[in-house]
């Protein structure tokens, strides 16, 4: 051992996932893939989901029968590490009961789930057929909550677990084109919203990556030499240490080409106006509304209420 890694194990600082399994969904490539390599290379059991279809969902693609999460087992078990496939779709709630059991039979236990699998139908809103905003919508928001929903029990029962939504900078701050993808996005920030504070008491912290990366779900969205800097690579350690021991819970951290951020949705401090306000009164503070200097973000939806009772008692309502 180093002195480095010598130095990150006193300090409890080593991201070591040997005796855990990991569930990452859409893993068959992209961002999915060089997330199960990673915890398989750190000790990880990984079961590598992926139904192996298009881009935007249509169709599954099998080469010569083996299946895209097949052959990301068998990386992973070339490289000396352990791991099974399971061609279920997110959407299906047989399918990720189908692959919870899978996973229970294979390895006795689930830590970590990595809810990654995703299409895309871009097209203007105007331009979007309700069918391409609903199947976005299936696969992102509600593939998450069927996958989550199934490996709950199992983390409850273990007190312990670790769940990544991926969310997106398309629904953190919009993207020309994607309402679809930016609405299901967002939908997974409110979603892990709720369950950190449902399931914090069973040990099961769950947090949000925004990523950015060259995938086919990027490769004619960007630049070449703008696609070479961005490796899913680059990204993977951000779900690794949102999926450690000692993880953050309710966090949205962003992740591209190196560097990594957190983002939060913040509000002003406000002001009180009474309960009488009216339009006019509005448009004559909106200065100081929407000043940000002393804006917090809340842990909890009630924490506003508090502040609205709070600041109407302060004046002496
Ligand atoms: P990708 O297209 O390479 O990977 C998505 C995988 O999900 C594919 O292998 C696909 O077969 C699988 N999949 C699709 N529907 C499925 C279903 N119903 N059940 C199981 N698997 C299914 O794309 P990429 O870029 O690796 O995307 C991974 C995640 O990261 C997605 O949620 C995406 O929205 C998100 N993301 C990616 C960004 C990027 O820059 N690449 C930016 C922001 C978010």
């Amino acid at each position: 051992m180093d002195m480095v890694s010598a130095n990150l194990k006193e300090q409890n600082m080593t991201y070591d996932f040997t005796g855990q399994v990991a569930i990452i969904t859409g893993a068959g490539g992209g961002l999915g893939r060089a997330h199960a390599m990673a915890f398989a290379e750190r000790g990880a059991m990984v079961v590598v989901n992926d139904l192996g279809g298009l881009r935007d969902g249509s169709k599954t693609a099998q080469d010569n029968g083996v299946t895209a999460a097949e052959k990301v087992v068998q990386e992973i078990m070339a490289l000396g590490g352990k791991a099974i496939a399971n061609g279920g779709s997110v959407t299906s709630e047989d399918d990720m009961q189908t692959m919870k059991d899978q996973a229970m039979a294979a390895f006795g236990r689930i830590d970590i789930l990595v809810n990654n699998a995703g299409i895309l139908r871009d097209k203007t809103f105007a331009k979007m057929t309700f069918d391409d905003f609903k199947r976005v919508m299936d696969v992102h928001l509600m593939g998450s909550v069927t996958a989550t929903r199934a490996i709950l029990p199992i983390m409850q029962a273990q007190e312990y677990g670790r769940i990544v939504m991926t969310t997106s900078s398309s629904g953190l701050y919009g993207n020309f084109g994607q309402s679809n993808y930016a609405a299901a996005k967002l939908g997974l920030v409110g979603l892990m919203n709720s369950l950190k504070l449902e399931f914090f008491k069973y040990g099961i912290r769950v947090n949000a990556l925004a990523p950015v990366a060259a995938t086919r779900m990027t490769d004619d969205i960007m630049p070449p030499q703008m696609l070479d800097l961005l490796t899913p690579e680059s990204v993977s350690p951000a779900v690794l240490y949102l999926c450690g021991k000692d993880a953050p819970t309710g966090e949205i951290m962003t992740a591209g080409a190196g560097t990594f951020a957190r983002a939060q949705i913040m509000e002003s401090e406000g002001v009180f106006i009474g309960v009488d306000a009216t339009p006019e009164m509005i448009a004559e503070q909106w200065q100081t509304i929407s000043d940000m200097t002393n804006a917090r973000s809340y842990k909890q939806g009630s924490d506003q209420g508090q502040k609205f009772i709070t600041n109407a008692f302060k004046a002496g309502v």
